[in-house]
This record gives C-alpha cells, structure tokens and sequence, in this order.
C-alpha cells in the first residue's frame, strides 16, 4: 500500500499515540532513501554547515546554500513532511525579512525551522499567520554557539528549566506545529512535553519526547567527532573508504574495467 503524505496536521496528531520519527538530509538521493525506510519528518537542517560543506558551527549557512539543499530534498517528491531550516540572521531581523526568507528557504511550500522561544514569538505568530507552518526549537540554539561559548547543554538550572516551558508555551501560543528540543536534561523535556499539547521532538534530551531527531551523517558514521546522544547505526565511513580503495587499487592494477564493463560501448 503506498504510504500517505506526511502533514504538519498528520505530525500534530501524532502526539500521545504513535511516536515520531524525523532524520535530517541534505540531498536527492538521501532524500530518497530516508523516505523510503518510513521516515516521518525531514528536516533539512542548517547542520549541513557542518555535515556536507566542512564548517565547524551552522552560522555560515546562508539562504542561498538551503535554496539549493531544499530544492534538491524536494526533487525526492518524499512523502516525508519536509522542513527547512531557517539560516542564522534571516529572521532575527524582523517580521518582514522572515517572511520574505521563509518563503525562500522553504522553496515556498515547505514548513520551516527558526530557532528561539519567547524572543521570535512574533516571527513564528506571523509566518503562521501568513500560512507558513513553523517548528520551533529550543534547548541548545546552535545559531547562538558564540554566545553561549560552545555546544552545551541548556535548562539545568530551576531557571532555565522554567524558561524553557515559557518558551514552548509561547511557540505553541504563536501557532508552531511542532517544537524540536535540543540538548536539555531528560527530566526538564519531559516537563515541557507535558505543558504543551504540540508534539516535542528531542535531539539529545532523552526519550520523554514526543519523537526523536537525528543528524543522518551521525547515524551513518559519517561524522567525525559525533555527539555522545547520538546512536552510530552502521560504519558506512569504513564501508566507503574500503569500497573506494579497492577501486583504486583495481584500477591502478589494470583489473577495472574488465570486458564485462565495456563490451556495450562501441569504440
Ligand atoms: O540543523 C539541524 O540539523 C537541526 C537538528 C539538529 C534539529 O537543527
């Protein structure tokens, strides 16, 4: 039976009764891929900054390089719901510049990711507004790393913890369909989970959430140095590297190409 495409409305009543699963990818055939093991969400994060394009933080993403990722993802036509992630500095600066980004980096019909709480309640309030569906995330902001002097974790004081709720009260209050929560102790996203009627998906914050995401790069052993949350679910960096020194090797010994590889090409 062929699977039914994934809505922001299929995600929110997903909450309470079936778990959610999203994964990040960043191009056609991965995008495919993920869409064909079941995945439900696909977000194409701004961690491409560092997954694919070699950066050491997400903050020199720029909307140009998610048009282009998004577009890509797309032309997988998943039945994933897909989400774009709003790059550093195209929508701290107003109501105006999100709106018009978002329908940029979102190739205007995607849902879209900006990070923040109760400080971008009017962006995500107006992009919603506007018919633009919004995830919201909270915990560690990886846009703000400079400020917060390194990826760490976010909301182990009683202080944090609270504002933390305040934040996804206000997401949800601004029309979020969704909150990803990032790098919070387990308890305090299981408190927030419990505050708000919108689906949680945790990265890093333990199983109380709604769903679970994770950066596809980090499951496929493809990261260099992953974070310790997340689960390593095949060596696929040993598997390249073995398959493309044996192609050097063949090819270097003359055994590649064989007949069998160049009979059909006329000379
Ligand atoms: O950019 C990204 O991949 C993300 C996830 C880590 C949630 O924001």
């Amino acid at each position: 039976m062929e699977r039914r495409k994934v809505t922001v409305q299929t995600i929110m009543g997903m909450k309470g009764k079936q778990r959610i699963a999203m994964i990040t990818a960043y191009d056609y055939p991965m995008a495919r891929l993920v869409d064909q093991a079941g995945i439900d969400g696909i977000l194409v994060g701004d961690s491409m900054g560092m997954a694919v394009l070699g950066f050491e933080n997400t903050l020199k993403v720029t909307l140009r390089d998610m048009l282009i990722h998004v577009a890509a993802v797309a032309r997988a036509k998943p039945k994933a719901l897909l989400i774009a992630d709003m790059p550093f500095m195209t929508y701290e600066t107003g109501v105006r510049d999100a709106l018009r980004n978002a329908s940029s980096s979102s190739g205007g019909r995607r849902a879209v990711k900006p990070e923040g709480g109760q400080e971008i309640f009017d962006v995500v309030n107006n992009l919603v507004k506007f018919g633009i569906p919004v995830m919201g995330h909270i915990g560690l902001n990886p846009q703000r790393v400079l400020s917060l002097g390194g990826f760490r974790m976010i909301g182990k004081t009683e202080e944090q913890a609270k504002k933390l709720i305040e934040d996804a009260k206000a997401l949800q209050e601004a029309g979020a369909f969704a909150i990803v929560i990032e790098m919070v102790p387990a308890s305090v996203a299981k408190a927030v989970t419990e505050s708000v009627k919108i689906p949680t998906i945790c990265i890093g914050a333990g199983p109380h959430c709604d769903g679970q995401i994770l950066v596809i790069h980090d499951i496929l052993g493809l990261t260099e140095r992953p974070p310790s949350f997340a689960k390593k679910y095949v060596d696929l960096a040993s598997i390249i590297r073995d398959a493309v020194t044996k192609y050097v090797s063949e090819v270097r010994g003359g055994e590649f190409p064989s007949t069998e590889y160049y009979k059909d090409i006329k000379s």
